[in-house]
């Protein structure tokens, strides 16, 4: 099918080509995405034969988990405009019974009331038009059907990514830290509330959900987390200095989180649900 060319990578858009799709696989879907995803969709609950789409599905974080609540009779399709996040899901998840389309959230490959369930997992925030991805995926969710959302709380209810982001700008730059704050850009409750119920959804409903994830201290961490995000072209820029004064700073800001040799910590999205009117 054609396609519009994907954008050219920027810092804001969270499109990310060839080596920092598996990176992203690699490094934040274990320590920070996955466990995200899994709790979205445990919480959102997917019944067995449910026929269930995951718009801007990445490299199938949200995918896996929710093959974990199908059975035969149900049915998975992960759409995502970038194909190279999509190669490293159609690889990882081979063997699963998911599908895997290229296209955009504005323009669904999927027909008209298609899915009891259509998902978004921590990507609606990226989508240059939020509304019109919000009432495609009410398009192609059943009359009846249900359409979930999550995205990142504000900044300062995720303590790592706030210290992160605000000693990346002091240490690196604005513009490298908005790599990382683009994600917090729907995390305002009323806003999110307003775009499901604008979008012609009912009863939507909007929890905190809060996530306890274990990991490497940050000198470890730092690094690597920030390599796989759209920050890494900042930081690999950046003098050893300033990338010394980040990891240092996270460091102290994060003590208190301190559990032995690692860092245990909360990071909060909110899960917003709705329905489709029958
Ligand atoms: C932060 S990633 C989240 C991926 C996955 N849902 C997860 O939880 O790991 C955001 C995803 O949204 C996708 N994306 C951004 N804009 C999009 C658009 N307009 N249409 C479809 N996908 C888009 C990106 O390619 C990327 O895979």
């Amino acid at each position: 099918m054609p396609h519009d060319p994907p954008p050219p990578t920027t810092s804001r858009s969270w499109h990310l080509g060839g080596d920092a799709a598996e990176r992203y696989e690699a490094v934040l879907v274990p320590a920070i995405l996955g466990p995200a995803a899994a709790s979205f969709v445990d919480r959102v609950g997917p019944a067995a034969a449910d026929t269930v789409v995951d718009v801007g599905c990445g490299t199938g974080a949200a995918v896996r988990r929710v093959e974990a609540h199908l059975a035969a009779s149900g049915r998975v399709v992960g759409v995502d405009r970038n194909p190279a996040m999509l190669e490293v899901a159609r690889r990882t998840l081979e063997g699963g019974s998911a599908e895997w389309l290229e296209g955009d959230a504005v323009a669904l490959p999927v027909g008209d009331g298609f899915s009891d369930l259509v998902l978004s997992a921590q990507s609606i925030q990226f989508f240059p038009d939020r509304s019109g991805a919000m009432r495609e995926m009410v398009r192609i969710a059943r009359p009846g059907g249900r359409v979930a959302v999550s995205v990142w709380c504000p900044l300062p209810r995720s303590p790592y990514f706030h210290a992160l982001v605000e000693t990346m700008a002091t240490h690196i730059g604005p513009d490298t830290a908005a790599g990382l704050g683009a994600a917090f850009g729907l995390s305002d409750r009323d806003a999110l509330a307003a775009l499901l119920a604008e979008a012609g959804l009912d009863s939507v409903e909007i929890v905190e959900d809060s996530v306890d994830l274990t990991l490497p201290l940050p000198a470890t961490f730092v690094p690597i987390h920030v390599q796989a995000t759209p920050m890494g072209r900042g930081w690999s820029d950046a003098t050893d200095g300033d990338r010394a004064a980040v990891v240092e700073a996270v460091d102290r800001r994060l003590r208190d989180y301190r559990e032995g040799g690692e860092l245990r910590i909360p990071f909060r999205q909110y899960v917003a649900v709705g329905r489709r009117p029958a």
